[in-house]
């Protein structure tokens, strides 16, 4: 690690005996917030603040070798500082840590030698990323933290560096072949390892007046800022109650003039988060305003000046509207693979091995666009678009093309926040039979347990960190929690 204690400016922060065997406890040295932990007899002392969104992790789950943040499951080694599960973007700082006398000392000055390699002229070998998310950014990243040479060719229909989504109507028709991309532009280029992740795009309405100026989504920050303004003032219709309808919604409250939200369950989040929440949600949405219509959906989008007047339901009710907010679900980027040989599930999402390996020799799949077998549901395969999971996804894909095989064994993680407050959501709940419910949604203090054949399958919680990230780790780690416990 390269650290010359003689050279360290240290601190004592505390008496040996304070912490015991497992234990982790925030120190401050110097003008540094420190988690300084004990695991096997040895201290270890890495920065407290996530690089996420910067949580104390002392408030987080100390699960042997690494930490939890208690906010969005990311995972940090506690004795290198490693990132071991996203969505944190970066490892953390150590501190070097010595016991003398009883007293243990941590040094003021972290250091983080994070190594990158380089491109080398030398190597003739491309692999080229297909999509600029998070799937192929942290598949680039990780490709040369692990000293791959070769070329890194990162191709996107945005106009922007990886992580600004824009517009989707610029549609990129590229022609995958054996070890050739063909691009619309007439361009060929060649691979000698490919990784498609092209994510998925939001779902638009299928239905007369689709095409109306105000009918908006939600994907890019473009569209967000869009939606910020043209709310301002006006009769707003959002349809669909998962999410990103319930976040867009609940944004506008005070803002919009009305709001009046669409839905095709009973409920809010039915599948998701459950009835129960959903109500919970649905009532307090309700007293700020907003109105329902539930187990309903969209016939026709009526215009005038081809903007939006008014939205006809299936039930025959019309309201009248300024703007339309459509969230109701994605599809796949896939179309341009339709016609190869590359294996795709009923509804094109691609099916890859817990490597990210289609069944193609050399061309890799990862992020929104896969069906990858999830390994704590069994190992089924599963279609989840999560930032987190995009970003695994990534790293193992860069691994399996380094033949550094890594199986990818991630929790998934998920959180929305409504009205400044956050609930968060580890596991796979998908067919949950039973719910175990502690505390109560009115009180903003609760945390639910979704059962599937008598075990917790996955956790929703609100104000009660780091409960949701214990059960991740739980999960992560393949113990099962029984019924009889979560009860
Ligand atoms: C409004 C919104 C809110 C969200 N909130 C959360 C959240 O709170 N928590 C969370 O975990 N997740 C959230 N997500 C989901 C998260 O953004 C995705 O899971 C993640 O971006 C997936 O990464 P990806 O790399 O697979 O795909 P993307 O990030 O979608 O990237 C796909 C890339 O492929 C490019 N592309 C597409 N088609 C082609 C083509 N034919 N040729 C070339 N390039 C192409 C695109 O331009 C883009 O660069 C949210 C998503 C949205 C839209
Ligand atoms: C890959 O899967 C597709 C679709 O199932 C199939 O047509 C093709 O033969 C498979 N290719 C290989 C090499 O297994
Ligand atoms: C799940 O993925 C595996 C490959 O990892 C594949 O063999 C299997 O057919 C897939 N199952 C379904 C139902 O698509
Ligand atoms: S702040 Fe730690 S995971 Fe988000």
């Amino acid at each position: 690690d390269g650290l010359d204690p003689e050279e360290e400016v240290t601190d004592v922060v505390c008496d040996e005996a304070e912490l015991k065997d497992g234990e982790m406890m925030e120190v401050e040295v110097g003008d540094h917030n420190v988690l300084l932990v004990r695991c096997d007899g040895v201290y270890s002392a890495i920065s407290n603040q996530c690089t996420h969104y910067g949580a104390p992790l002392s408030k987080g789950v100390l699960s042997g070798q690494r930490v939890r943040c208690p906010w969005h499951g990311s995972c940090f080694n506690v004795k290198t500082g490693d990132l071991e599960e996203y969505p944190g973007i970066d490892c953390l700082p150590c501190h070097k840590v010595k016991v003398e006398n009883n007293k243990v000392y941590v040094s003021g000055q972290p250091k983080r030698i994070k190594w990158m390699g380089a491109r080398d002229q030398a190597v003739l070998h491309t692999i080229m990323l297909l999509g600029g998310g998070a799937a192929s950014l942290m598949c680039a990243e990780t490709l040369r933290q692990e000293n791959y040479g070769g070329r890194i060719i990162m191709v996107s229909r945005d106009d922007l560096l990886p992580y600004d989504k824009t517009r989707l109507s610029k549609i990129m028709n590229a022609e995958i072949n054996l070890k050739t991309v063909t691009f619309d532009d007439g361009l060929i280029q060649c691979y000698d390892q490919i990784l498609i992740a092209t994510g998925c795009r939001a779902k638009s309405l299928d239905c007369p007046g689709a095409d109306l100026e105000n009918v908006l989504m939600l994907e890019t920050p473009e569209d967000a800022r869009c939606i910020h303004y043209a709310c301002m003032g006006c009769r707003t219709v959002v349809v669909g109650t998962s999410f990103v309808g319930m976040e867009v919604a609940a944004y506008m409250i005070n803002m919009a003039s009305s709001i009046t939200i669409i839905g095709s369950s009973e409920l809010p989040y039915q599948k998701t988060l459950g009835p129960e929440i959903g109500k919970a949600t649905m009532m307090m949405l309700e007293e700020r305003g907003v109105m329902f219509h539930m187990n309903d959906a969209i016939a026709e989008v009526q215009g005038e000046n081809r903007r939006v007047k008014a939205v006809k339901l299936k039930s025959g009710i019309t309201i009248e509207a300024d703007l339309l907010i459509v969230g109701i679900g994605v599809n796949p980027n896939s179309e341009f693979l339709k016609g190869s040989p590359i294996r795709m599930d009923s509804k094109n999402y691609v099916i890859v091995d817990k490597y990210m390996r289609t069944n193609i020799t050399d061309v890799y799949c990862a992020g929104d666009l896969t069906s990858f077998p999830l390994k704590m549901a069994k190992g089924q395969n599963v279609s989840i678009g999560h930032w987190q999971i995009a970003q695994a996804h990534g790293r193992i894909a860069a691994l399996s093309m380094l033949h550094r095989e890594v199986e990818l064994n991630t929790v998934p993680f998920y959180w929305t926040v409504l009205f400044g407050r956050t609930i968060r959501y580890a596991g796979y709940g998908e067919g949950y039979t039973e719910m175990v419910l502690k505390g109560k949604f009115e009180n903003m203090k609760f945390l639910a347990l979704y059962i599937k054949d008598d075990e917790v399958v996955a956790a929703s919680g609100l104000n009660v960190e780091p409960a949701v990230s214990v059960v991740a780790e739980r999960l992560a780690e393949g113990r099962v929690i029984t019924k009889a416990e979560a009860e």
